[in-house]
């Protein structure tokens, strides 16, 4: 399949582009850099007419697309076409997993399958240009926006940028016209102190540069044509006016010369109240003079670009090079050239079964199996019975988490579907809400409590509903909100054997409980297909193999929480809590330091053994690549798919490294007694990191690496990086 690459454009187009410009009033060519939402925007129609518009975003009817579309192109006096931007996030109409849950897949192919649906989906719609992936790094669970992004890791979240820039971007129409995909929110907005959204971030250059860039120069390198500039300030001064990351990064060290770069909504604006602007006009010179290109709601540029150009205080070639930008990704979508959209394609695409089929195979690779005291899979006999218990047990909204506007509740099968589309004929299932997500008084724990204690097992699925995670979702508690502990210390006293699947679009913190119940499947919100997963991972008709794209924390207090940590001067020896005699350690005087469950963490039904580690280069060469293999065996009695781990530390630095980063994995499947040799290649030049200059160095000196089933355990060795 291949993918288009945006970022090398044609000698054609760029001659197409200047023979245009040269046509252009400064008016028209402004007015290219404005987007905008019809829901705000009135005369909509008359400022089509008269080229004041470029961009439109947030509509998905196909035959409203086409009438703006006739505007655009039949009545205004040069006839460029719009372009159609929308959210994207994880699925079109078929709504896969949250991406926090795709990352859980670790399988950069069936998402790159899945990013090829949902671009297919809304390019048939009329979307061009879908504002995702969002490939903010994220270690702080209250940030509601941890559900959009694949995670604390950069080097998972570069393989996942990878693979949905090459889904998004291989999906046009026939024939026709393409897609161009938008990594955001560039940059840092996964830092957002305490977790809340649109707050401030301070990574020092060194962490901007090892940690939140890479998934972005990776979604650029694998040819993704436009970019977002986030909210946030980083280091005072906000992304939307930072010429350090916009010009001095993505342009000049990388090279990006022609990526779009599109505000965030209404961020321009924004700058007023970030305090570095003291109106409109001010906050439109300085993100023209940073590098945005489009404004995308503010009206900035539409109100003031022209006096700024008059005035002297904008020069016009600033305006030329956006405007040159955004003609040319509307060259090199096909839009010039394939205008309108067919009406009738949408039926034959949305939701069509093979989507449906991939939308299901993702649900259940994502779902993480967190603890199994060996109750699941549920032994089913003709006689049992089942009390179906929780506020999410027949939801059909909630799976589909946040960013899932074109999603429809009735598309989406609940976990009481899919025990009814699973569960052989005769067994009992006794479904019972039991109380509200939150906010609503709603409770029947006396049902709940009888329930459980008729039936041989209870399943309760609590979590978080759809609304409580995604953009301005951020969470002080991470506990189950409402009365849903209650209800669950409920049924606990029945003591009836008790799994809980766990819907929600962060990590929660489980610690209150985990040690009473028998099993805890991380579910996430897993799009339309997640009660159907839900229940054949729970039957064992699938053997689960997700793990965990972030850390699950013990406590609040431990956030931000993420396995890649610095070891510090006073690091911890060994774990548990209260040492008082020898306090002075990095540490808490009440909790310990490790999280509940951590990254790259999953359980299955069967038990895999790694042996027989073996360091193909002992001694590896600058230029040169690190081999590491081992044997894996499936030790148990059910095939299943294992996620094979790569660790390394590079024990001393110029700087101060990690103790632990992931730098390779990979999907085995295993039979029943099966062992495979799997064998893992490093670069070398993956092995380095910003020096004390802020440049990238990969430095010579001892390693240690191992390979496992997560961050945590694994076979360990030593390998020496020789200049
Ligand atoms: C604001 C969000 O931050 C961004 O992710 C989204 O793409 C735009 N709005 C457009 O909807």
């Amino acid at each position: 399949m291949i993918h288009y690459q945006f970022t090398h454009l044609s000698e054609e187009i760029r001659a197409r582009v200047d023979a245009l410009l040269a046509q252009m009033t400064l008016e028209e060519k402004i007015g290219q850099m404005n987007q905008v939402t019809p829901h705000w925007t009135s005369d909509l129609e008359a400022q089509l007419r008269t080229g004041q518009i470029g961009s439109i975003l947030g509509i998905i009817d196909p035959t409203e697309i086409n009438r703006f579309q006739r505007i655009a192109v039949q009545e205004s006096r040069l006839g460029i076409p719009l372009l159609i931007g929308n959210d994207v996030i994880h699925g079109y109409r078929t709504v896969f997993p949250i991406p926090l849950a795709e990352a859980c897949t670790w399988d950069p192919a069936l998402q790159e399958q899945a990013s090829r649906v949902a671009a297919a989906e809304a390019a048939a719609c009329g979307t061009d240009w879908i504002f995702a992936p969002m490939v903010d790094i994220c270690r702080d669970p209250r940030w509601g926006r941890i559900a959009e992004g694949a995670g604390e890791d950069p080097f998972l979240g570069r393989a996942m940028a990878r693979a949905r820039v090459r889904g998004f971007q291989s999906a046009g129409l026939p024939g026709r016209r393409r897609i161009v995909a938008c990594p955001k929110h560039y940059v840092a907005y996964g830092a957002a102190e305490a977790g809340r959204d649109y707050n401030s971030t301070d990574p020092s250059e060194r962490t901007l540069r090892d940690v939140y860039l890479p998934p972005f120069k990776a979604a650029f390198d694998e040819g993704a044509g436009t970019t977002m500039s986030a909210f946030n300030e980083i280091g005072g001064i906000p992304a939307t006016a930072n010429s350090f990351t916009l010009k001095r990064v993505l342009r000049e060290e990388w090279g990006f010369a022609d990526m779009l770069v599109v505000s965030d909504y209404n961020a321009i604006a924004e700058l007023v109240a970030h305090g570095i602007a003291a109106d409109l006009k001010e906050a439109a010179r300085k993100a023209i003079m940073a590098g945005v290109d489009m404004d995308m709601m503010s009206f900035a540029y539409i109100r003031h670009l022209a006096d700024l150009v008059r005035e002297g205080s904008v020069p016009e070639a600033a305006i030329d090079a956006a405007v040159r930008r955004i003609l040319a990704l509307k060259f090199a979508l096909g839009l010039f050239d394939h205008p309108y959209i067919d009406e009738m394609l949408p039926a034959q695409v949305i939701l069509h079964p093979e989507h449906r089929a991939l939308a299901l195979e993702v649900a259940r690779r994502s779902m993480v199996l967190l603890k199994n005291d060996g109750l699941l899979p549920l032994r089913v006999a003709p006689t049992s019975k089942i009390a179906l218990i929780g506020p999410l047990a027949d939801d059909h909204a909630a799976p589909l988490g946040c960013w899932a506007w074109m999603g429809r509740p009735e598309d989406v099968e609940s976990v009481l579907d899919g025990f009814q589309a699973c569960l052989p004929a005769g067994i009992e299932l006794d479904h019972v809400r039991g109380c509200a997500v939150w906010r609503d008084p709603f409770e029947e724990f006396g049902r709940a409590e009888a329930a459980a204690r008729a039936a041989d097992v209870a399943v309760l699925v609590l979590g978080e509903d759809a609304h409580m995670s995604g953009e301005a979702r951020s969470r002080a508690y991470l506990d189950l909100p409402g009365r849903q502990q209650a209800l669950l210390e409920r049924v606990l006293t029945t003591g009836t054997p008790t799994v809980v699947v766990l819907m929600s679009g962060r990590p929660l913190v489980l610690t209150p409980w985990i040690d009473r119940v028998n099993a805890v499947l991380q579910a996430w919100h897993g799009g339309i297909r997640a009660g159907r997963a839900v229940a054949e991972i729970l039957l064992g008709q699938v053997n689960p193999s997700g793990k965990l794209s972030v850390t699950f924390p013990r406590a609040l207090g431990q956030v931000p929480i993420y396995y890649a940590h610095k070891n510090t001067g006073r690091p911890l020896q060994g774990t548990g809590t209260l040492q008082f005699a020898d306090p002075f350690w990095s540490r808490y005087i009440d909790e310990e330091n490790e999280p509940c469950f951590p990254f790259g963490y999953g359980l299955s039904y069967t038990t895999y053994r790694y042996d027989n580690l073996q360091i193909e280069t002992p001694v590896v060469e600058m230029g040169g690549t690190l081999r590491v293999s081992a044997t894996v065996t499936n030790t148990g009695t059910m095939a299943g798919e294992e996620v094979v781990q790569l660790y390394v530390r590079d024990l001393v630095g110029s700087v101060t490294r990690p103790v632990k980063e992931l730098k390779g994995f990979q999907r085995i499947a295993l039979a029943p007694g099966e062992s495979v040799r799997v064998s893992l290649a490093v670069p070398a030049d993956e092995l380095g990191f910003h020096g004390p200059d802020n440049r990238y160095v990969v430095e010579p000196g001892a390693f240690r690496v191992w390979i496992g089933p997560n961050s945590v355990e694994g076979l360990e060795g030593e390998f020496e990086l020789r200049a």
